[in-house]
């Protein structure tokens, strides 16, 4: 399969006595591309699931889910056929890799407008991720969402209001699936308590959730969030990646 369009970073996750691996896969890769390459990389059952899909919409974000989820997996699994791993959805809708030597892996997925990403790490050490389009459109229903306490985070950002607003939206999102209740829980709980900016990304805390924090960028006109264990430092130069898409959109 042909690599452009595709955006890959391995994160080298350090703690006081262990060290963990994840790896992260973005796409915006087309439709026409990703229904012709359907066979290099969807599972026979998740197949008969695309197959019954029927809006355009959910045919581009299944497929391009899917196909990020498999290279963000496939980092573990050394797999030559994608096609071999199912990605099934668990009673919450979270998605669950089936894989014979899958050793306790997990991925999370998500996507929003053109485009995919997925984050695959041991259960060890849970993570998850979330993608939106900065639509200036949806920034008020964002903010009938936020504390107030955030909204106040917001004005301090120095960043335009409705990239600051999605930002916050995708620090929550990627806070509830890493339990996988999604928003189901009230999203008060998922509050940010606050924001700093080293270099190009944006480092969160969270209010009621002191055991993870948030690493966030803009590129294009997306923003992007993913939770990691707090006291988990990458060591990889995510910051370099971020630049790299920023560069490019
Ligand atoms: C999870 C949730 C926050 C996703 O938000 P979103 O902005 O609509 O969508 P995203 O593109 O960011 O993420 C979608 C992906 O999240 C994953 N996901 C869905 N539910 C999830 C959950 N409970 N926990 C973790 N991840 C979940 C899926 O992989 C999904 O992609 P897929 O359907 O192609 O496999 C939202 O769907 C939600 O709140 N769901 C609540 C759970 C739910 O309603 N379950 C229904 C039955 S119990």
């Amino acid at each position: 399969m042909p690599s452009q369009k595709v955006y890959k970073h391995q994160l080298h996750l350090v703690r006081k006595d262990q060290k963990y691996q994840a790896f992260l896969c973005l796409s915006n890769q087309t439709i026409d591309f990703l229904t012709e390459q359907l066979n290099d990389y969807l599972h026979p059952k998740e197949w008969t699931i695309f197959q019954a899909l029927k809006a355009p919409k959910r045919i581009h974000s299944y497929a391009i889910g899917r196909y990020c989820a498999k290279l963000a997996s496939n980092f573990f699994f050394n797999e030559q056929n994608l096609a071999k791993i199912n990605i099934s959805s668990g009673v919450f809708e979270h998605p669950t890799i089936e894989y014979p030597w899958h050793e306790n892996i997990r991925v999370s997925i998500s996507h929003s407008d053109q485009w995919g990403g997925a984050i695959s790490f041991s259960e060890k050490h849970p993570m998850a991720i979330d993608l939106e389009v900065i639509n200036p459109d949806r920034k008020s229903t964002i903010a009938s969402q936020l504390t107030v306490h955030e909204l106040k985070i917001i004005q301090n950002l120095p960043l335009e209001s409705a990239a600051a607003h999605t930002l916050i939206w995708t620090l929550k999102e990627a806070l509830s699936k890493v339990f996988f209740c999604g928003l189901m829980t009230p999203l008060k709980v998922f509050e940010v308590e606050v924001v700093s900016i080293e270099n190009n990304l944006f480092i969160s805390k969270f209010k009621n959730f002191g055991q993870y924090k948030g690493y966030s960028f803009l590129f294009g006109s997306m923003a992007l969030s993913i939770t990691l264990p707090a006291r988990s430092s990458i060591q990889s130069d995510f910051s370099a990646f971020a630049s790299s898409l920023q560069a490019n959109f």
